[in-house]
């Protein structure tokens, strides 16, 4: 659908200029000079011939079929043209010029236009704003960069003009290969979503790459780079990361949640690769292109010095991967072919008088292991060494082997024409040992995701109905924070277990209620304007008798009270006290752009302090449920430690699904607490002691 802005037969460059410095002038001249084997029209009213080749004065002087048309003037022409390239058929346009909504309000207001006019035309726009786009395997040049990159198979897109040249740049330099080059500019009408489908399907590219600041639409970039991320890697750098959202928080999982970390979410369950700098983006990037993905994690490293062999040993711990450890063969062979004092373990250290052959011949043999997945060789430029023929037979070696092989030559100048060798043959060179194993657990990461079944779900019968009526009668009492009351009441809806409470309006109800619920229990305050309870002194566990069923009662009225003299307080609760068990948080803070963000952690008060949480966005897939809980730090203490019982993580899970199922149902939920869930040991359950909601505004 996009092919004509990449494979265009014919292309306008309205705006093409004979007068060099002008970005009319350069676009033409990288038309031209990349040997685009298609025909370019430049239109110009001021010139019959531009850069050798005749000029138009406009769009309709043009008598043949245009595919694709290069805006290059002023804003204000922009109706008009869409108007002339709806006679000439034109359904594709490039829009480089700047001045329109980055440049403030008439800019936003003629480019609101563009969209709404070009959207009944059927006309597609990339930018407006932008540096243009590259195919290099149609040998296309739309931009007004500097440079094309040579032919190779990763795609990039950027919302940054800027870092697009700096990009191209630096490809030009390490002579990396691009198959598409595409600058999104303002994202008016194509961005992220409709390139990522492109790509896709697209032959020349291997890899996909972004660099994005905004994401509109994250559920619909959710639900495309999941099934694209199959299909290959997509490794996005995402700048920007505001905490927006977290300001106006009035729960703890607002207070814990942001656009941070549901971009994180986001992206680990649509297999995105984030990058978190350009450096890595392009450290991640050349390994996938250059390289196979390993199959497993057991990563050999093959160095002529002990120090960086040991740094790279310690980052592949770091990193969670694993040291390969070779089979007898293999040692036999290391032994017998390498020096005495060579290490023939992992990490192998062929020492400081290794030569080409000794690379070539220990490489062999650790590359055919069963026992290994993947290999780093390191180098150091050592006075016996043939840098560039070690390069050479590393790299030979690892084209003849479906497991990725890594280098890291360390140093500069004495390394700088093996790495050439390298780069030549396709072998990713890193600066570092660390780095080159952090792009291993990054592939690995990878083959896990492709490895991964497809997500399920899994639903439950609940009481939406009711659940519905609740909130449209909290709605209608313009009650938007619903406390603990309500929401027990539509959390049980959902299949939740919650304590069993009574209301006293006096002391006098409350012993009798006490009586009902059983010693020990726990006594609460009730009243719509208090939401943190324990704040203002309106909780106490652990009431064992009438006598302090009584106290209690006056104590907490009134200190809620002296809180806030103006309080409607409904009564007191009074509650059956859950025994035993861990204290969980289960919460949900609405992200404008990916909807319910679901979080979990170790609960109670603390929450904050340690911010020790999971967070996923909604629905969640069983798998998304079991990987939040394991995630946190604390995991091991619901596991139980020394001696404890385990808690019962199958009921977490599950109450983790149903409160997805929840805020799926009602994505009118903007915050939800459910603090403390409180899970008992295995088989015996968990009970939401306490709970809020927030409903949307409007
Ligand atoms: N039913 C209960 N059983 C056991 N402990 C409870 C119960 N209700 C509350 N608690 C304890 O009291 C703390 C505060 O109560 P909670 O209802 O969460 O009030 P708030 O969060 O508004 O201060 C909880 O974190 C929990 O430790
Ligand atoms: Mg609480």
């Amino acid at each position: 659908m996009l092919k004509n802005f990449f494979e265009p037969k014919s292309v306008v460059v309205l705006g093409a200029s004979a007068t060099p410095g002008k970005v009319g002038y350069d676009v033409l001249k990288n038309l031209i000079k990349s040997n685009y084997r298609g025909e370019i029209f430049p239109v110009n009213p001021k010139a019959s011939e531009i850069q050798g080749l005749r000029a138009y004065p406009s769009i309709l002087d043009i008598n043949e079929d245009i595919d694709l048309l290069i805006y290059i003037i002023p804003p204000q022409f922009i109706l008009k043209t869409l108007d002339d390239c709806k006679k000439k058929n034109i359904d594709s346009i490039i829009a480089i010029s700047a001045g329109f909504k980055e440049t403030g309000s008439a800019g936003a207001k003629i480019e609101r236009e563009m969209l709404i006019k070009a959207k009944e035309m059927n006309i597609r726009i990339l930018g407006p704003n932008c540096l243009g786009l590259i195919d290099t395997s149609s040998r296309f040049n739309a931009t007004f960069a500097p440079g094309m990159p040579p032919e190779g198979n990763i795609a990039f897109f950027s919302q940054s003009g800027a870092l697009c040249i700096a990009i191209l740049d630096w490809a030009l330099g390490e002579g990396i290969g691009f198959s598409k080059f595409i600058s999104l500019g303002n994202k008016s009408d194509l961005g992220e979503i409709d390139f990522l489908k492109y790509l896709a399907d697209d032959e020349s590219t291997k890899v996909i790459l972004g660099y994005l600041e905004g994401i509109e639409d994250g559920r619909a970039f959710m639900r495309v780079a999941r099934e694209v991320s199959k299909k290959k890697p997509v490794i996005i750098t995402k700048s920007g990361g505001t905490s927006a959202g977290a300001k106006a928080a009035s729960s703890h999982t607002g207070s814990l949640a942001g656009s941070e970390k549901s971009i994180k979410a986001a992206f680990h369950q649509a297999g995105i690769i984030r990058a978190d700098t350009v450096n890595d983006l392009f450290n991640y990037a050349l390994a996938f292109a250059c390289q196979p993905i390993p199959k497993g994690s057991r990563i050999a490293i093959l160095s002529n010095s002990g120090g960086p062999g040991i740094m790279a040993a310690d980052a592949i711990e770091q990193y969670k991967l694993n040291l390969a450890s070779f089979s007898r063969e293999t040692q036999e062979q290391l032994r017998s072919s390498l020096p005495t004092i060579a290490s023939i373990y992992n990490p192998v250290d062929i020492i400081g008088d290794a030569d080409a052959d000794r690379y070539h011949k220990s490489l062999e043999l650790i590359i055919n292991d069963p026992n290994v997945d993947g290999v780093l060789v390191i180098l150091t430029p050592t006075a016996v060494i043939d840098v560039q023929g070690a390069a050479e037979k590393v790299a030979n070696l690892s084209s003849e082997n479906g497991k990725p092989v890594l280098a890291s030559f360390m140093g500069k100048v004495s390394v700088e024409k093996g790495i050439k060798v390298l780069q030549r043959k396709k072998v990713p060179n890193y600066n570092y040992p660390e780095s080159a194993i952090k792009v291993f657990r990054i592939m690995s990461d990878y083959q896990n995701w492709l490895n991964a079944p497809d997500a399920s779900y899994q639903t439950f019968k609940v009481r939406q109905k009711k659940v519905g009526t609740i909130f449209a009668k909290a709605r209608k009492n313009n009650l938007l924070k619903l406390g603990e009351q309500e929401a027990r009441e539509i959390i049980s809806c959902y299949g939740f277990k919650v304590p069993k409470s009574i209301l006293a309006l006096t002391s006098r109800e409350a012993i009798l209620a006490a009586e009902q619920i059983g010693y020990p229990l726990v006594m609460k305050i009730v009243s719509p304007d208090i939401l943190h309870k324990t704040d203002v002194g309106g909780v106490k566990v652990d009431i064992e008798n009438a006598h302090q069923v009584e106290d209690a009662f006056f104590e907490i009225t009134s200190k809620s009270r002296q809180y806030l003299t103006s309080a409607t307080i409904l009564g007191v609760s009074i509650q059956e006290m859950v025994a035993g068990g861990k204290e969980v948080i289960l919460g949900v803070s609405k992200d404008p752009q990916f909807g319910p963000l679901i979080m979990f952690g170790l609960g109670g008060i603390y929450v904050e302090v340690l911010k020790d949480v999971s967070f996923r966005i909604a629905p969640l897939s069983v798998k998304d449920a079991d990987e939040m809980i394991r995630e946190i730090h604390s995991f091991p203490l619901l596991k139980g430690v020394r001696g404890e019982q385990p808690t019962d993580l199958a009921a977490l899970k599950e109450y983790l699904l149903r409160l997805s199922q929840l805020v799926t149902d009602f994505p009118d939920i903007v915050e939800l607490d459910i603090n403390p869930l409180i899970v008992k040991a295995e088989g015996e359950g968990a009970f939401a002691a306490d709970a809020r909601i927030t409903l949307e505004e409007g």
